[in-house]
């Protein structure tokens, strides 16, 4: 949470921060702030989103050629003016941006108190910087040595940069738990939350790890452990294309992402699975065959939409490779007792990499000696890094608040995975192995005829857009799809919706069923067709609304339903990822007819690096 940006060098550096602030702010927008240094310090910051910032900037000087700042999703204290960052130290002089939670801050704060500093804001950032500028006055040392005494007693995550106008040409940053990347231009450094400030500026770039400092003077980067011993920063070339974070004449990053999704599963199948051969190339998992394939268990750890495309990977990994799957939240895991094996795997799924709670889950799980396999879609991030082998989604950078085009690629990923270890194993037959070679082959195909429906769905969209509640049914493979749909109406439009295995209805919510309330089934043609048939019968005869996604030219539903979606028929094992394309369509179109920031919905942010 939280998106963090500087610039030190020739350029004027507000544009330069500004710019990065608008790519960051999917990662927070309860407010935003910069702070400049050009002749003394100059601290702007304001509640709302950097819009907002910018239109109270014009006219005043913005001149300076280092800078810092930050768009923020609250933790500490409620979105204001007052608790926006930077924060500024007692004196002044020295300005911090912070992104992460200080968890001792309350104790730190008590001991500055007695000592009499006054606080302005409610955050744990101004608490974080004062507790360093006293230890800079106690020892009469630099803000270097203070910073690295002071992170010595911080508990939590962090990332900080500083500036000080005693030091108007250094900036100081830090790093534990939170992400930051340094991006090295001629003459000039760039600072980021992640890579997206910075790919039009250059592609050299140092990801900086836990417990490092950066101190950082025009054309000069230098890092340090916090034993201040000189680190050799490890430059790596982006591979990142500028457009692949622009809108690119869509309303909205979301409808661009859902639309990218032909080719973001293309891109994820290249180079891996070859349809004719009956091969799939994956060296992550080809590495580690024999733990994967005797694994004693598979933990799958994750939250949110990828603890969904978790919950599909338990069904297929269990048909496919007969090994027993647990899928659990990352919040529950990290904070219970687990029992963890040496001979289990847990495979962490993420999309920005930087998820908190599932990053501490698969470090915990890693010191009891399991084999941590990442499917993560950000490159570079911590949980990648973390990870002792994985697989990229390589869905692009997602941009749009809520996910869509990265599930659909951590379905792609699993499935291959799951496959793969099937194989290997002899737990599946040749021709079913080849059969669902080709049915993902044919995968982008199928998405890109589903997405056809996109104008029957905006029309089912302002039909259905005033409605309280909405229900979610599925069952087997289309389970985790009805959660996810149901996850999706929620973030983008602020209806209540609630998934639930389509039989698991008869005990508890058939009795929210009337003639107002809307179900959603996704009811394509599989295993369990029959069993959902009735379950919609039950539905219809209690007058609610059902809308289902079905096969093409399921007549027999057609005929019960008051709408249908219609997606190309596919093996009931690869069939969710076409199912939920409507679902991501319905929630978009909804939230768009409820005149809402689809890109930015309230209370949210993309990556949730605060547990
Ligand atoms: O980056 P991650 O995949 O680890 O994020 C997990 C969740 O925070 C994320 O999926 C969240 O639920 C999305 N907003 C869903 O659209």
């Amino acid at each position: 949470m939280c998106g963090i940006v500087a610039y030190i060098g020739p350029k004027e550096a507000y544009p330069v921060v500004l710019k990065g602030l608008k790519r960051l702010e999917y990662r927070g927008y309860d407010s935003s702030g910069v702070a400049l240094l050009n002749n003394g310090l100059k601290v702007y910051k304001k509640k709302g989103k950097v819009a907002d910032l910018e239109e109270s900037l014009v006219g005043k000087d913005v001149h300076a050629h280092i800078g810092i700042g930050h768009t923020r999703w609250a933790t500490h204290g409620e979105p204001s003016d007052r608790n926006a960052h930077p924060h500024t130290s007692s004196n002044g002089k020295m300005a911090m941006i912070h992104n992460g939670i200080i968890e001792n801050y309350s104790q730190l704060k008590n001991e500055l108190l007695k000592k009499g500093y006054v606080f302005e804001s409610d955050t744990d950032t101004e608490v974080l910087l004062k507790f360093i500028e006293d230890i800079q006055l106690n020892n009469e040392c630099g803000l270097e040595e203070a910073v690295r005494i002071a992170l010595k007693r911080v508990v939590g995550a962090y990332v900080i940069v500083l500036i000080d106008q005693d030091h108007p040409d250094t900036l100081i940053a830090a790093r534990k738990g939170s992400p930051l990347v340094i991006g090295i231009g001629k003459g000039e450094h760039f600072l980021a939350s992640d890579a997206t400030p910075i790919i039009e500026y250059t592609k050299e770039v140092v990801y900086v790890n836990d417990y490092e400092l950066a101190i950082i003077r025009p054309g000069e980067l230098v890092l340090k452990n916090l034993g201040n011993e000189k680190i050799t920063p490890f430059v790596q070339k982006l591979d990142l294309e500028l457009a692949a974070i622009e809108k690119s004449g869509y309303d909205h990053f979301m409808l661009k992402e859902i639309f990218e999704q032909p080719q973001t599963i293309f891109d994820c199948l290249r180079g891996r699975l070859d349809a004719n051969a009956g091969a799939i190339t994956m060296a992550g998992v080809q590495n580690n065959i024999d733990q994967l394939k005797n694994a004693s268990r598979i933990i799958i750890v994750a939250c949110g939409t990828s603890w969904h495309a978790g919950l599909l990977a338990e069904y297929i990994f269990e048909e496919l490779c007969r090994i027993p799957v647990e899928v659990e939240y990352a919040s529950e895991f990290r904070y219970r007792n687990p029992v963890v094996h040496k001979g289990d795997v847990i495979i962490a799924v993420s999309q920005s990499g930087e998820t908190a709670d599932t990053l501490v889950a698969i470090e915990k799980a890693k010191e009891q000696g399991a084999l941590i396999f990442g499917v993560v879609n950000a490159v570079g991030s911590s949980i990648a890094r973390v990870s002792n082998a994985g697989a990229y989604t390589h869905a692009g950078p997602e941009i749009g608040v809520a996910s869509t085009k990265a599930f659909t690629a951590q379905l792609v990923v699993l499935t291959l995975i799951a496959l793969k270890v099937a194989h290997e194993k002899k737990t599946i037959d040749t021709s079913r192995f080849m059969h669902l070679l080709s049915e993902l082959h044919e995968i982008p195909e199928k998405v890109e005829l589903t997405l056809r429906s996109a104008p029957k769905v905006k029309a089912l969209a302002e039909k259905y857009r005033d409605a309280r509640d909405f229900l979610y049914l599925g069952r087997g493979y289309n389970f985790p799809i009805a959660l996810e749909g149901a996850l999706k109406l929620k973030e983008i439009s602020y209806i209540h919706a609630e998934g639930y295995p389509a039989a698991e209805m008869k005990h508890g919510p058939i009795a929210l069923v009337d003639e107002h309330l809307p179900v959603v089934f996704v009811a394509t043609r599989d295993s369990y067709h029959e069993k959902i048939v009735s379950n919609i019968q039950e539905i219809k005869a209690r007058k609610g609304k059902v809308i289902a996604v079905i096969s093409e030219g399921d007549e027999n539903i057609s005929r019960m339903a008051d709408d249908t979606i219609e997606v190309p028929e596919a093996d009931e094992l690869v069939a969710p990822i076409l199912s939920v394309v409507p679902l991501q369509l319905l929630a978009y179109y909804i939230g768009v007819a409820k005149d809402l920031d689809v890109d930015k919905p309230r209370n949210l942010a993309k990556s949730v690096t605060v547990e």
